[in-house]
């Protein structure tokens, strides 16, 4: 199987380009720069229409999985235009190029197509973004909904990704927590924001298992655990045994972003805990995980 990955040097991507070389598929690995670690590196600038269809003819994917976005959600806000051309044009052009190859095409979406206003939000739910980048994201969703045939593609939506390695020149919120306390630096943490956080490597395990089921629908694949951005960083701390008094808290009205955050986009993920073999992890087991992988890396 001929796998194409977009977006394929940031968090999530990177460690779905690895766990699917783990299995044997044929991974290539797409980005706008060369930083991708594993796969057959393939530069691609998913704005580019031409290019697009020219990397998809030259490789005759069977499974296309995109996660290119612009995702700094304040930029997104800031820079509309640079947004909707990447975050929708983008996408339009992937599942152009998808359809006419036949190719299964994998969406990974967000939390933040939600409003924020309820919380534990089902996938039946209506979507209602506060912010720029949710609102792209939300019209990729239907980009791909209204281009893709019904049983050729699936969206995953995730929320509040985290991972045991920096990706795409950032350092994830996990990993910031854990550095911090480990120097004794004192992080202030809000206490109003909730979500359900996830373990990149949670993620790609279970779009490993879409592509290879097939599994086509929308379904909310994030960490099975609702936290608020506070109680997050406890959980890291006590799952690191670092010190938990360092960590203030503050509330969200104390900062000015340039882009709302939806209050609480936490997502119920019931369907996918029936659907998938691969379940979403609840955040201890999560936690878990991610120290393994810290303590792989160390030895
Ligand atoms: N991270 C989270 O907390 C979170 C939460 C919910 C949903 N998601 C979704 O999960 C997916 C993966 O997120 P992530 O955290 O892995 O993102 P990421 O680390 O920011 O990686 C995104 C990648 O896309 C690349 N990219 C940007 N513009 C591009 C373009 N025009 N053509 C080709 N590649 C381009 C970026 O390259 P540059 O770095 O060079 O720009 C980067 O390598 C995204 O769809 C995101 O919306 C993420």
């Amino acid at each position: 199987m001929k796998l194409l990955i977009t977006g394929a040097s940031g968090l999530y991507g990177s460690k779905l380009a690895k766990l699917a070389i783990e299995r044997g598929i044929e991974v290539y690995s797409s980005d706008i720069q060369d930083t991708s670690i594993s796969g057959n590196f393939v530069k691609l600038d998913i704005s580019g229409r031409a290019q697009v269809g020219e990397v998809f003819d030259g490789i005759k994917p069977d499974v296309v999985v995109h996660a290119a976005t612009l995702t700094d959600v304040d930029k997104c806000e800031l820079n509309k235009e640079l947004a909707w051309k990447i975050n929708v044009d983008g996408t339009i052009n992937i599942a152009k190029a998808a359809k006419r190859l036949g190719a299964f095409l994998v969406y990974i979406s967000t939390d933040y197509v939600f409003s924020g206003e309820k919380g534990y939000y089902v996938e039946s739910d209506s979507p209602d973004p506060v912010n720029y980048y949710g609102l792209t994201k939300l019209e990729a969703e239907t980009v791909v909904m209204s281009m893709m045939p019904e049983s050729d593609f699936f969206i995953g939506r995730p929320s509040v990704m985290y991972g045991s390695t920096p990706a795409a020149g950032k350092v994830n919120f996990a990993l910031w927590v854990i550095e911090s306390l480990r120097k004794g630096e004192r992080i202030k943490i809000v206490t109003d924001q909730w979500n359900t956080p996830t373990l990149n490597t949670n993620l790609a395990d279970m779009t490993l298992e879409v592509v290879e089921r097939r599994l086509s629908g929308v379904y909310h694949t994030c960490g099975a655990t609702r936290v608020s951005r506070f109680e997050f960083a406890e959980k890291i701390a006590d799952c690191f045994g670092l010190d938990k008094s360092l960590i203030d808290k503050v509330s969200a009205s104390q900062f000015s972003w340039p882009a709302l955050r939806p209050v609480d986009s936490s997502l119920d993920t019931s369907l996918a805990q029936r659907a998938f073999k691969c379940k979403p992890l609840t955040m201890d087991k999560a936690l878990e995980q991610l120290k393994r992988e810290l303590n792989e890396k160390q030895a």
